[in-house]
């Protein structure tokens, strides 16, 4: 990896660097909901990724109850990662996508490991992810942070408890 991975709250500085990374180099699948709007980067799914993303500048307190963090390795911005609150009491639910240049040099990984470091400084006790048996480098990323895994059918849920990972340095 080039450098030291670090975690910024998404915001206006660094929304449309986050925008430009998912169009050149990502499917709307794998960094945003499902929106009605033609295939692909349309003028419609680029504005509703802006849309999603300000949702979650209100953090934990805000209608998505979501902090999302940009992904930067030597101030460049390469993807993206998240936690939601969940209901059950001290629970996140993560998310993460980088650009197809930036996967597979541990970009990944290291991205978690600084979300994990930042759900405990903010209370939590665990962090759960959702992905599918097929995902093969999300199973690994997860895996590679100390997650339990258990699989229903084509899905796996990833269970990390952050009372079993030494406090950050
Ligand atoms: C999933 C994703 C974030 C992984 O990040 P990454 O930076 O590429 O992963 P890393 O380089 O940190 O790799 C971590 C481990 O996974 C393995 N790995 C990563 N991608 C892999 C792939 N496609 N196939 C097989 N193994 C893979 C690496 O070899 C490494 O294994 P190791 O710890 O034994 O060395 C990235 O591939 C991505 O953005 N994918 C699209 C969006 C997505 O699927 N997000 C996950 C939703 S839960």
């Amino acid at each position: 990896m080039a450098g030291v991975v670090k975690l910024e709250p998404v915001d206006e500085r660094n929304l449309e660097p986050l925008l430009s990374v998912a169009v050149a180099e990502a499917e709307p699948d794998d960094v945003m909901p499902p929106v009605d709007a033609p295939a692909g980067w349309s003028h419609a799914r680029r504005e509703a990724f802006r849309v999603y993303y300000r949702t979650g500048f209100a953090g934990f307190e805000g209608p998505a109850r979501t902090r999302m963090y940009a992904i930067l390795v030597g101030g460049e911005v390469l993807g993206m990662i998240r936690m939601t609150r969940c209901p059950a009491p001290g629970t996140v639910e993560t998310g993460l996508w980088l650009g197809r240049s930036a996967r597979g040099q541990g970009v990944g990984v290291a991205a978690l490991r600084e979300l994990l470091n930042l759900a405990a400084a903010a209370g939590m006790r665990t962090v759960v992810a959702y992905t599918t048996r097929e995902n093969v480098g999300a199973v690994s990323v997860l895996c590679g942070c100390g997650a339990v895994l258990a699989e229903n059918g084509d899905t796996v849920r990833a269970e990390i408890s952050l009372d079993a990972i030494p406090p950050a340095r």
